[in-house]
């Protein structure tokens, strides 16, 4: 019979999003496999974007993500939320809404079902929040909890925003604070209070429909979500898709401050170390740079926010009405011609 006490936690050797393969790794095996090609397939994985894109008719287009992964957090059902929240970002990052999500589930036979209940019933709380509905899943018996889903949403395909259409001007914004890869780390070593966990979860669990409908109306050139590569990993690829590069004001992005705390005594994802190794000469630091404040530049992020390219007065107007959602949101940098670089810091 399964136990209750064992901290989920425990069962994982590396969780969320910093659980993902390396970019470098990643890249090295997707680069050797045959290209499909359909003209219905509008966005595929070639530009690094979020999800696919493709096209049912002149009026409407499928998108489809899928993310799962182990947990990062004891809590079964904040997990759940958190894994939710996280697979249905991608639908909001290319501007769409998600209608349909199916679970994806490992779970091992050493821990008690309800456990398994409350992962689910953690998701399902997210499906619902998104108005979307769960049509279905996958369970199989695994020694590692997973837990993600596939999401299936629509939209007009003028509404679609990649991270492929960045302009020269564009005023970048980003919806969360990043550093959660890192306060993750800590937690599993132990070394976070209640507060700084609730403090997490709930930046985790907080969907970006919100940041996603703030943006409906107005011009957005370029969108993605910060997970697993960082920060600096998703902005390089967004200058890269976009032929452009992208100048960020370290001063400007919102941070957690405990993470800058804990990367300074060396609490650090290994996330981290594969996104330094796969990025590191692709940006630039206009400035020397602390090394903790580096490290959370690239520490690996769960359920991040929304990085988006805009024009400023459309900026402006998008801070406005988030600020009855959050108060993270802010301007962290701008978008340049090609440069050396995809990304220059300073
Ligand atoms: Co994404
Ligand atoms: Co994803
Ligand atoms: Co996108």
């Amino acid at each position: 019979m399964g136990s209750k006490s064992v901290p989920l936690t425990s069962l994982v050797k590396t969780s969320g999003c910093a659980a993902k393969i390396g970019p470098g790794v990643l890249h090295s095996v997707l680069g050797k496999l045959p290209k499909f090609s359909d003209p219905r397939l509008l966005v595929g994985f070639d530009t690094s974007d979020d999800a696919c894109v493709y096209q049912i008719s002149d009026q409407l287009v499928a998108i489809q993500t899928v993310d799962f992964f182990p947990p990062m957090v004891d809590d079964p059902y904040a997990f759940g939320q958190i894994a939710a929240a996280n697979a249905l970002s991608d639908i909001y990052a290319m501007g769409a809404e998600p209608a349909t999500a199916l679970n994806l589930i490992c779970f091992p036979s050493c821990l008690d079902i309800e456990v398994l209940h409350q992962i689910l019933e953690g998701g399902y709380a997210k499906v619902k929040e998104a108005e979307a509905v769960i049509a279905g899943g996958h369970t199989i018996s695994d020694p590692t909890p997973k837990y993600g889903l596939a999401v299936t949403g629509f939209t007009h395909p003028d509404h679609v925003r990649t991270n492929a259409g960045a302009i020269a001007g564009d005023v970048l914004i980003l919806t969360k604070p990043i550093g959660v890869g890192i306060l993750n780390t800590a937690a599993k070593a132990g070394l976070l209070s209640d507060g700084e966990q609730k403090q997490i979860i709930d930046i985790m669990s907080t969907l970006n429909k919100y940041a996603k409908r703030c943006a409906d109306g107005l011009t957005v050139h370029a969108c993605t979500d910060v997970t697993g590569f960082s920060l600096t990993g998703h902005a390089i690829e967004m200058a890269q898709a976009s032929g452009k590069s992208i100048q960020i004001d370290t001063g400007a992005v919102p941070i957690l401050s405990q993470a800058l705390d804990y990367a300074a005594i060396g609490i650090i994802p290994e996330g981290m170390y594969n996104n330094l190794d796969y990025l590191q000469d692709k940006f630039t630091l206009g400035t020397a740079l602390p090394q903790n404040l580096q490290d959370v530049l690239l520490d690996p992020q769960t359920s991040g926010g929304l990085l988006l390219a805009m024009p400023k007065a459309d900026a402006d107007l998008f801070l406005k009405r988030m600020e009855d959602h959050n108060s993270w949101s802010r301007i962290i940098g701008e978008v340049t011609d090609k440069k050396e670089k995809p990304l220059i810091y300073f």
